[in-house]
């Protein structure tokens, strides 16, 4: 007698070059949500997943339109019958933008082979999760054996911050009743290391433009009496941390739930210590961030401030003597519970009030952002998933919080209470939101069989 995970993975490994052939369809559709220009290639990925539904034997399979026009795609197969838990599949067919193209080694939407990896825009984050997912749910129909309930809710907006999802969640409660949801979303610390993340952060996304004088000068005729709104920009941006490395909006710190000392101690045990982000990032060297906590506590468990691109005046080639008219920055938050984005934005609001000099004026613009969220470490869905990934891998599964965030977590928690397992097969080396993003097709392929195993045991 075959063990359920040899035989699951017999399926996989019998039917890997099929697989594969649909994710080169699905990361060859170039739906980056944040560009207006792409609409009709998002709409093209969200009827891909639909009718990946429809194949997969689902008898109802709905796409419910969003303003934002990336429609939330709904779909589920018959009944398992018994006393068989629900299971709620998330995936989000949205992708980032490619820029800068010319770093890429090969066209971003037409999938590429080099040694042991997939490069593909989408390819790790998360295409190739929501393809992982699929064919496990298709392994286990087709053994026939025990097995859940599924439903899946596929949306297209998570890279800008899942705008319609919360408002959607809160109106079909009925729809996505469920016993608990499975995101594939949230990757793993190694490829030897199969993990379960617990903890997400939130994010607060803003645009900020300082406008001064009501064109470009010559900066030899006003310099000096002319406030500079490149220079005023930099000033604040300086201010938003003070010298122990804290973020300065009045109250930031207020809402943080503490780290406990236990929580710390295993924290402290994962492999993410200095020379892991240091290799990682390809950075000379680590900024000691905020004072009296480790660089993985300050990624996963604390907030931070960042600045993800600046532009005022003149960049192109050569000089040019100009003092520019406008500055522009786009300023980000990543929260923790139980900071919020609303409370994010009138900190934000209160340093501009404060520091603002009155040589500039000022407009902020609130744009992506989600909720924190922290997950149940100890259920039945925790202990099926736990199993299964450890006989995938013949090693115990790690837990650990993401700096990253997928706002359908806490939507999820708060709308319906019901909590989510965070998986995910994307390495840290995946280059996700960058060029020559890649998926690390071993580990991929052993994904697909140990979720398909975690079905089964969800089912026991
Ligand atoms: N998959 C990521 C989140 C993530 C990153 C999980 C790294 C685990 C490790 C997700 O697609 C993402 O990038 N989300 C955005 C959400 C934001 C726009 C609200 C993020 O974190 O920037
Ligand atoms: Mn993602």
């Amino acid at each position: 007698m075959n063990s359920p995970h040899a035989s699951l993975l017999e399926y996989v490994n019998n039917n890997l070059p099929r697989f594969r052939r649909e994710l080169d369809q699905l990361l060859a559709i170039p739906s980056v949500s944040t560009e207006s220009a792409r609409r009709s290639e998002v709409l093209a990925a969200a009827e891909w997943t639909a009718q990946a539904l429809r194949t997969l034997g689902c008898g109802r399979v709905e796409s419910f339109p969003t303003p934002g026009g990336a429609p939330l795609v709904y779909g589920e197969n018959s009944p398992a019958g018994g006393s068989a838990p629900t299971v709620l599949i998330y995936g989000h067919y949205d992708v980032q933008p490619v820029d800068p193209l010319e770093l890429w080694q090969s066209d971003p939407f037409r999938p590429t082979v080099r040694g042991e990896d997939l490069y593909a825009r989408g390819a790790s984050d998360m295409k190739g999760q929501i393809l992982a997912v699929l064919k496990a749910v298709e392994a286990v129909l087709a053994a026939g054996g025990k097995r859940p309930a599924f439903k899946f809710l596929f949306e297209g907006e998570e890279e800008v911050g899942s705008t319609h999802l919360p408002e959607f969640i809160r109106t079909h409660r009925d729809l996505l009743a469920c016993d608990l949801c499975l995101n594939p979303d949230a990757g793993m610390i190694a490829p030897e290391l199969p993990t379960i993340t617990y903890g997400l952060r939130g994010l607060a996304y803003f645009e900020l433009r300082l406008r001064g004088p009501s064109h470009d000068l010559h900066s030899g005729m006003y310099g000096g009496v002319v406030h500079n709104p490149a220079q005023v920009l930099c000033e604040l941006v300086a201010a938003m941390h003070d010298s122990s490395g804290r973020v300065t909006l009045p109250g930031f710190y207020d809402a943080v739930r503490p780290l406990d000392p236990e929580e710390r101690r295993e924290l402290g045990r994962l492999p993410m210590d200095e020379a892991f982000y240091l290799h990682a990032s390809g950075a000379p060297a680590l900024w000691a961030g905020e004072l009296g906590f480790t660089p993985f506590e300050r990624v996963g468990a604390r907030p931070t401030l960042e600045v993800n691109g600046l532009s005022s005046g003149f960049t192109g080639e050569g000089s040019k003597t100009v003092l520019p008219a406008e500055a522009m920055g786009k300023i980000s938050m990543r929260l923790v519970p139980d900071q919020t984005p609303e409370l994010a934005t009138s900190q934000l609001e209160a340093f501009l009030r404060q520091r603002v000099p009155a040589t500039v004026r000022w407009e902020l613009k609130r744009l992506a952002g989600g909720p924190p969220s922290i997950s149940a470490r100890e259920s039945p869905g925790v202990r099926a998933l736990a199993r299964a990934l450890g006989e995938a891998w013949g090693v115990r599964p790690v837990f650990r919080r993401e700096g990253g965030s997928i706002p359908v977590v806490a939507y999820l928690q708060e709308y319906l209470g019901v909590e989510s397992l965070l998986t995910g097969f994307s390495l840290p080396e995946d280059n996700a939101h960058s060029p020559n993003e890649k998926l690390h097709l071993p580990t991929w392929q052993k994904g697909i069989a140990a979720l398909a195993l975690f079905f089964t045991y969800l089912a026991e």
